[in-house]
């Protein structure tokens, strides 16, 4: 009887046992990453695009038969207007719809004609390359 019992024990214990072992819970504290990830590369930062953008519609208007970048021509320089004009949001509006309206008496007594067709976007695109040509 006694044998029957301490039999019937170590099967039940044996039985729990196995029982526990085939199911763990899986400890997912372990399995979190400890070395950090690598730094992302970062995009082209927006105003450089904005740069180049500003650039090539520059020179695809007629902006440059009146402009050059370092020397003044009919037009000033796009370095004086650039150290002229600080670059903040309140000047690219300012100089954007100079560029659309037509602009006279700031540079001197000739005027530059005017550029209705612009879209107010492009010519704030143009204004952004200009001012960030300060040195
Ligand atoms: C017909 C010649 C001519 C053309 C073309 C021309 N400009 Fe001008 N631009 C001038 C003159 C002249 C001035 C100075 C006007 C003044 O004294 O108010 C000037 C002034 C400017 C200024 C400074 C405005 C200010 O208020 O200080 C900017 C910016 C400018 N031009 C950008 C452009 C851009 C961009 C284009 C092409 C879309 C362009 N210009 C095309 C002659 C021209």
């Amino acid at each position: 009887m006694k044998r029957t019992v301490l039999f019937i024990l170590t099967i039940s214990t044996v039985v729990a046992c196995s029982k526990k072992e085939s199911s763990p819970v899986p400890d997912y504290s372990k399995a979190v990453p400890t070395e950090t990830a690598p730094p992302v590369e970062t995009p082209a930062h927006d105003s450089s695009a904005i740069f180049a953008e500003g650039k090539s519609l520059l020179e695809g208007a007629d902006c440059l038969g009146c402009h050059k970048v370092d020397a003044k021509l009919i037009g000033p320089s796009y370095n004086d207007v650039a150290a002229k004009y600080p670059n903040t949001p309140g000047n690219i509006d300012l100089l954007a719809g100079r560029i659309i309206d037509g602009s006279s008496g700031v540079w001197g007594q000739v005027p530059m004609s005017a550029h209705p067709g612009m879209s107010r976007e492009n010519a704030k695109k143009m204004v952004q390359y200009i001012l960030s040509l300060k040195k």
